[in-house]
């Protein structure tokens, strides 16, 4: 019986000693690897959310997939410019007024936070806009400008690594819209990138699966050629959606997010790893060995 108490007692000990109480909410960043999340609903993510019958309100299904996971070493930056561990539904306090689910910005970090040592996230996006309201001194252009620039400046010695943009659907409707959608693009990343002073930052785009009106052509072909140096697209075209016909299930959006993710580490010097690579690895297999070694002599000295 005592053997078991004592046992019982190590045992709550280590585990105390691997996860000590954290006291402070707001996460102090270390060299944060910053990406920002920009455009409207399928980036701000409706995977999940569907029609309630009964109170005839859309809402959230709550499924988080593995890929979506909260990890200690992915932050998000809230609409109060404060980081904590990043959550799903990333875009919760900036799109406020749509119900929010799966996007692809988690399964992103996800693939590449150990490059890094920490991502940080930073969400912009609002659903149902249309460029025209992303172009420089719109109020979704100077938001974008002002979170991002809020995000280095509390990054602790961190730096941007790139923007994320998922947008297009709004301007499927208008001629006008798709057929300038083009220029429209390389002029909104161009002034992006000369207000966040990184005139090379690398730009991951999606190809619009679907859209809200018949121009959907003409807009994918802006975003498949926007040729602009070191934007890089990936095409979201095929992927299952939700039954609305518009928006990606959450399966899509962790297939989006890991689609994102492989493009955007196959850009030359993008992702250039802070930490080596084998760290993480040695550290866990460490941690592992010391586990099997202390069950062992506490096997030995009470069994
Ligand atoms: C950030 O990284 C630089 C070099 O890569 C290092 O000198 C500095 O100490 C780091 N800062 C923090 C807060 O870890
Ligand atoms: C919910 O219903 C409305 C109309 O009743 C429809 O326009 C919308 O696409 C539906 N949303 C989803 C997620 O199914
Ligand atoms: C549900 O809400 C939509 C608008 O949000 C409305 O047009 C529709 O009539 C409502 N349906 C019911 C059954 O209340
Ligand atoms: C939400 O709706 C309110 C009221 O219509 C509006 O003032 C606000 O700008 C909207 N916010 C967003 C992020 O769409």
């Amino acid at each position: 019986m005592t053997k078991n108490l004592f046992f019982l007692f190590f045992f709550i000990i280590i585990i105390f000693l691997q996860s000590p109480p954290r006291i402070q909410s707001q996460r102090i960043p270390r060299n944060i690897s910053i990406f920002i999340l920009a455009g409207q609903s399928n980036m701000a993510g409706r995977g999940g959310v569907y029609n309630d019958t009964a109170t005839n309100t859309t809402v959230w299904d709550g499924v988080i997939p593995l890929e979506c996971r909260p990890n200690p070493s992915i932050l998000r930056l809230t609409a109060k410019l404060k980081w904590e561990v990043a959550k799903e539904p990333l875009h919760v306090d900036i799109d406020v007024n749509k119900t929010n689910g799966i996007g692809p910005g988690m399964p992103f970090a996800d693939r590449l936070f150990y490059r890094f040592g920490q991502v940080g996230l930073v969400p912009c996006s609002i659903g149902g806009t249309k460029l025209s309201q992303w172009q420089k001194g719109e109020y979704l252009y100077e938001e974008t400008v002002r979170r991002a620039k809020a995000a280095v400046a509390s990054s602790g010695g961190g730096s941007y690594r790139g923007i994320l943009w998922y947008q297009g659907e709004s301007d499927t409707v208008d001629m006008v819209d798709a057929s300038v959608y083009k220029k429209r693009l390389v002029k909104f990343f161009s002034d992006l990138r000369s207000d966040l002073e990184q005139p090379n930052l690398p730009i991951v785009q999606v190809a619009l699966a679907t859209g809200a009106g018949p121009y959907l052509d003409a807009v994918r072909k802006a975003q498949l050629k926007t040729d602009l140096e070191n934007v890089y697209c990936v095409d979201a075209m095929g992927l299952p959606l939700e039954p609305d016909g518009l928006h990606l299930t959450t399966s899509s959006q962790v297939l989006l997010g890991q689609m994102l993710a492989k493009t955007f580490v196959d850009i030359p010097n993008s992702a250039k790893t802070t930490v080596p690579l084998y760290l993480p690895l040695l550290v866990s297999s460490l941690c592992s060995l010391y586990y099997l070694i202390f069950f062992e002599v506490l096997r030995h000295t009470f069994l």
